[in-house]
């Protein structure tokens, strides 16, 4: 409701008249011991009573791409060392804006290798690099795409690099730009809520995003921005080896499971990269805008807290 109230604050509403049954008017957040609840309101967490929505439609069988090809995904990681020359990155202008069309869906269960064990899903391939490298990789000075030319600094991503768990987001906003570090924004406040939710800290967790630069209005990353960049993401997840990825909204979705199907389509079930689950559920942004679809959230939270749990 807060975060209602704040965002209808934003776009100019300053009253809203609501005839409400007298039930709810005089009800009290009531805690165990019979007190009033002081951080009521504060809570993410949806109340267990509350009926929960129905689940999303189940997604159709997605082809995953060859294991051939997400090789391919991550040796290219490498020539991201590179520099590239002005003339190389205007003509990523040229590339054409990522598609919205959803395509027809492909197989989004892991891809299973008939062992001597059993089925299993390709490894994450081996990493000998540090974090650290890969961050002085990137420079403080990355101009391998024009989101270079509007940013204020890199944002690169952080947390415990031993992490079980892993966020990605989509690209830094205004706050993020200008702090220097992932999620500090208001979306990131309510990601913080969100880890907490499920009793962890942010310093528990890995956060971060496709992109490193803010774009310019918060627009979507173009195609060419995210594929530029992705790649030390994905150098990142090989170092930290998480047992859970969630990814939040559509580009941090399509952009980790090479896909075109939507989050509403996709959240609220594992797949797979590389053998670690991966939960796509909305990105906390979304959220604010539409503060109904935290339920599905933490349904979906809960999913990723049972699998680290064991369950
Ligand atoms: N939204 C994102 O996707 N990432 C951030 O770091 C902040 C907002």
């Amino acid at each position: 409701v807060k975060e209602h109230l704040v965002y209808f604050t934003e776009i100019g509403i300053d009253r809203i008249d609501a005839d409400l049954p007298e039930v709810l008017v005089n009800q009290k957040p009531v805690q165990d011991n019979g007190e009033i609840s002081q951080d009521q309101g504060q809570r993410f967490v949806p109340d267990e009573e509350f009926p929960i929505a129905a689940p999303a439609e189940k997604a159709k069988v997605e082809e995953v791409k060859s294991e051939n090809t997400r090789r391919k995904l991550f040796d290219k990681a490498r020539l991201s060392d590179m520099k590239v020359t002005t003339e190389e990155r205007k003509s990523t202008l040229k590339i054409e804006p990522v598609e919205k069309t959803i395509e027809p869906i492909m197989s989004s269960e892991p891809k299973l290798k008939d062992t001597i064990v059993g089925d299993i899903s390709d490894a994450l391939p081996e990493s000998k690099e540090t974090l650290t490298e890969i961050r002085a990789a990137i420079g403080t000075d990355c101009n391998r795409c024009v989101l270079c030319e509007n940013r204020s600094q890199v944002v690169n991503s952080v947390g415990n690099p031993n992490a079980d768990l892993m966020f990605i987001g989509e690209a830094p906003g205004a706050d993020e730009d200008e702090q220097g570090e992932p999620f500090v924004g208001r979306a990131g406040k309510l990601l913080t809520k969100i880890i907490e939710a499920i009793d962890l800290t942010r310093d528990e967790v890995f956060i971060g995003n496709i992109n490193r630069c803010r774009p310019p209005g918060n627009r979507q990353p173009e195609k060419a921005e995210a594929d530029v960049c992705k790649p030390f993401l994905l150098r990142e997840i090989a170092v930290v080896r998480p047992k859970v990825i969630v990814v939040m909204g559509n580009t941090a979705c399509q952009n980790l499971l090479d896909t075109k199907i939507g989050i509403t389509k996709l959240r609220g079930s594992f797949k797979d990269y590389f053998g670690v689950k991966v939960m796509p559920t909305f990105h906390p942004a979304y959220l604010l805008r539409d503060p109904r679809k935290k339920r599905e959230v933490w349904e979906d939270m809960k999913t990723v807290r049972a699998y680290l749990d064991g369950n």
